[in-house]
């Protein structure tokens, strides 16, 4: 018997060191150690033994059982070893290779614009907020001192949700002011933020899409003025428009959320293919600002006798017209291949200051 379990060992040492592949190893296992396999079989005969025959067999085959399944799985991580590196081989990637044109995917020049003014702005001090897309009727209006039956409510085309099981009604966000209240909820002045998001109103031609994208803006401190608001949007605009000096015109002009407001023009000129910013006899609108009112901040938990502040809200698909000439707001959203090559910018160029914007 004890020779017979030795030959037995041999033979499946020698059978599973020849399995070439993890199908012929497991063949092997089975044929050993499967429920009829030979060592199985051999174990069964231990209840036919004398007791005294059963003490001396029975750790020997154990021993036979755990070498044999030792064996197969030191066999099985070699096999898989060698599948590895073979599938390793076959799979390599040349990182260095340069990816083919076909292949290569574009920024969307909002994506871009997007990132050209968090650059912007994180050089002149501002950190980047962000707030949702679906956001409370209290957030989008009330907070900024819109009250329901205001008319400015009107004026925002707004896209309601059916009333939850609160009755609460959510609504896509009109504007990206709602993140000035989110943030002088959550953060302690000194606050200087820019919040670049979707914003949503129902309204579709060629200059509106009922989805677009704005910018605000929010500085709040002890002595913040109108002087820092002016400079401030000279020096976003200078930088965004890649030009030496840009010439401002603040007309008056009403938000319920700012007191005073101005709507902001650039001065630029029409007369030729493509509109150039920074001279020129022609105005042209880019956003709305103005102090915060004193409402909101008090809203807010803030002492308007403290603390004072401004605010701005800006169309980015509008700037990324203006700033690479494209005419149709639609395209931005039609997803045409040919359209986003041409406008697209490379995955690879991230807009730095120091690098030039746009490149
Ligand atoms: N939220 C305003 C709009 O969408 C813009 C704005 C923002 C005006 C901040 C003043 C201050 O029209």
């Amino acid at each position: 018997m004890q020779s017979e379990i030795e030959a037995l060992q041999s033979a499946l040492t020698h059978e599973i060191n020849e399995a070439t592949d993890l199908t012929a190893l497991d063949a092997v296992r089975v044929s050993a150690l499967g429920k009829k396999g030979r060592v199985s079989e051999l174990m069964k005969g231990l209840g036919r033994m004398s007791p005294d025959e059963r003490k001396m067999m029975g750790p020997a085959l154990n021993t036979l059982k755990t070498t044999v399944a030792d064996a197969v799985e030191t066999r099985k991580a070699v096999l898989e070893e060698v599948l590895l590196t073979e599938r390793l081989k076959t799979e390599a990637v040349d990182v260095t290779l340069p990816v083919e044109d076909r292949l290569q995917g574009t920024i969307h020049p909002i994506s871009q614009v997007m990132d050209e003014l968090a650059e912007i702005f994180a050089g002149l001090g501002f950190d980047v907020a962000e707030g949702p897309d679906l956001e409370t009727d209290y957030y989008n209006f009330t907070a900024l001192n819109i009250p329901e039956e205001h008319p400015a409510r009107q004026m925002h085309d707004t896209f309601y949700l059916k009333p939850d099981e609160t009755g609460e009604r959510k609504v896509l966000r009109t504007h990206t002011s709602p993140v000035q209240i989110r943030t002088m909820l959550s953060e302690e002045p000194p606050i200087r933020i820019v919040a670049p998001g979707r914003t949503f109103r129902s309204d579709s031609d060629a200059t509106h899409t009922p989805m677009f994208h704005q910018i605000e803006g929010l500085v709040i401190d002890r002595d913040t003025h109108l002087g820092h608001l002016k400079g401030t949007l000279e020096a976003f605009l200078k930088a965004f428009f890649e030009v030496d000096s840009v010439t401002l015109r603040l007309r008056p002009s009403y938000f319920p959320f700012t007191e005073p407001s101005m709507e902001v023009d650039v001065q630029c000129d029409f007369s030729g293919d493509r509109v150039k910013i920074g001279d020129g006899n022609d105005w042209l609108e880019v956003l709305g600002s103005g102090m915060v009112h004193p409402k909101v901040l008090k809203a807010c938990n803030l002492d308007p006798d403290v603390y004072q502040g401004f605010a701005f809200g800006c169309g980015i698909d509008r700037l990324a017209m203006l700033k690479y000439g494209m005419t149709d707001l639609r395209a931005f959203f039609d997803g045409d291949l040919r359209w986003l090559k041409h406008y697209g910018f490379k995955a690879t160029d991230l807009p730095t200051i120091a690098g030039g914007l746009s490149q």
